[in-house]
């Protein structure tokens, strides 16, 4: 029998929202905080299979009954999506009882996957990507764990500083200074996924939803918009399967063109092996030329030649790591794990 790693689970749930966000998440921040402390939550998250041993699982799956219409999660979850104002202490404590009572309801979907697809990572992927193809007429896109592929969408999004009414316009302060988000014409938009989640399917709508956060009205409006809109984008080429399976038919594909490789929020639930292999992989491909790489992942995702940075993943934010066209890796920036912000290194 394995023994649970019930400290690492605490840590998990502590560090999963990042600190500047616990004031306009009181719900989350609260329920997290239950979580915990409480036995039945740290077991639970210490038995899912280590890549996907993330606490937004288990806040995906109760989001995700409450959803599908829990007696009580039901009208608890929907007043917070509403902004009814409620107890944010005493509304974590009813969710940490209904797991309590019935665990099963949540433990038997912990095979599912969090697949969280955040379109305010398109604002940080416009900057980037007009930075990597400057000068460029075409470029290619290849996205390594794209969910729904929201983001091999990411031309379609306005971008502003301030907050707008429109959900397909994304809010993103540049720290340091406007950013160029000019970008050439994209040819093909090429995803990998194991676990490809489709926008015109109900179930996928579902767990898209679950997977966003009850209090961020916002983006759950704004991931309503989209499934409106998306039939008349262009469309995008999904290959199903995991990064090492489909790395090299997605770059034969889209050999064609200047090619970028896009990874967000990735590589924690790939195994170390697979991962180091994939940045191998991806760095090598932009050595050779014709293929650039952007990453946007924690600071806690070892990249070889970039030092890591503890304050930063204290803080919460997320690494941005390109590797330009014949040249090694380098450190780009800093942003918001969902794009709020993004800051371009200046070294
Ligand atoms: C948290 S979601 C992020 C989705 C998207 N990149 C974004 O930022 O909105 C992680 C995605 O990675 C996918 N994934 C998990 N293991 C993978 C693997 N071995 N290779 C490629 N994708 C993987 C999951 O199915 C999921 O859709």
């Amino acid at each position: 029998m394995t023994t649970l790693d019930l400290d690492d689970a605490r840590r998990r749930y502590e560090k999963a929202i990042a600190p500047e966000d616990f004031e306009r998440l009181p719900f989350y921040t609260a329920l997290l905080h239950r979580l915990r402390d409480d036995r039945t939550a740290l077991e639970l998250l210490a038995s899912v299979r280590v890549e996907q041993r993330n606490p937004m699982l288990v806040l995906a799956i109760l989001h995700w009954l409450a959803l599908r219409g829990h007696p009580v999660l039901g009208p608890l979850y929907d007043d917070v999506r509403r902004g009814v104002p409620v107890d944010a202490d005493e509304a974590a404590r009813v969710v940490l009882v209904v797991l309590r009572e019935d665990t099963a309801l949540v433990s038997r979907e912990l095979g599912r996957s969090t697949q969280t697809n955040e379109p305010g990572r398109s604002a940080l992927l416009q900057a980037v990507i007009a930075d990597l193809a400057r000068g460029r007429a075409r470029v290619n896109l290849v996205e390594v764990g794209c969910s729904a592929g929201i983001n091999l969408h990411l031309d379609r999004f306005a971008v502003s500083a301030d907050p707008s009414t429109d959900p397909l316009t994304l809010t993103c302060q540049d720290v340091t200074g406007p950013l160029e988000r000019t970008l050439p014409t994209i040819a093909r938009r090429v995803g990998i996924d194991p676990r490809p989640l489709q926008l015109s399917d109900q179930d996928d709508q579902l767990w898209l939803k679950a997977c966003l956060w009850p209090e961020d009205r916002h983006r759950l409006e704004r991931l309503d918009a989209i499934i409106e809109a998306w039939p008349a984008w262009s469309p995008i080429e999904v290959l199903r399967g995991t990064a090492r399976e489909r790395l090299a038919d997605a770059l034969q594909q889209t050999s064609d063109d200047f090619t970028i490789i896009v990874n967000t929020w990735v590589l924690f639930y790939l195994s170390p092996e697979e991962r180091a292999w994939f940045l191998t992989a991806a760095h090598d491909a932009a050595r050779a030329g014709n293929v650039a790489t952007v990453s946007i992942e924690s600071p806690l995702v070892d990249i070889a030649g970039i030092a890591s940075d503890q304050r930063a993943h204290e803080a919460g934010a997320s690494r941005i790591v390109v590797a330009r066209e014949f040249a090694d890796p380098e450190l780009w920036g800093w942003c918001h794990p969902h794009g709020r912000w993004i800051e371009k290194s200046t070294a």
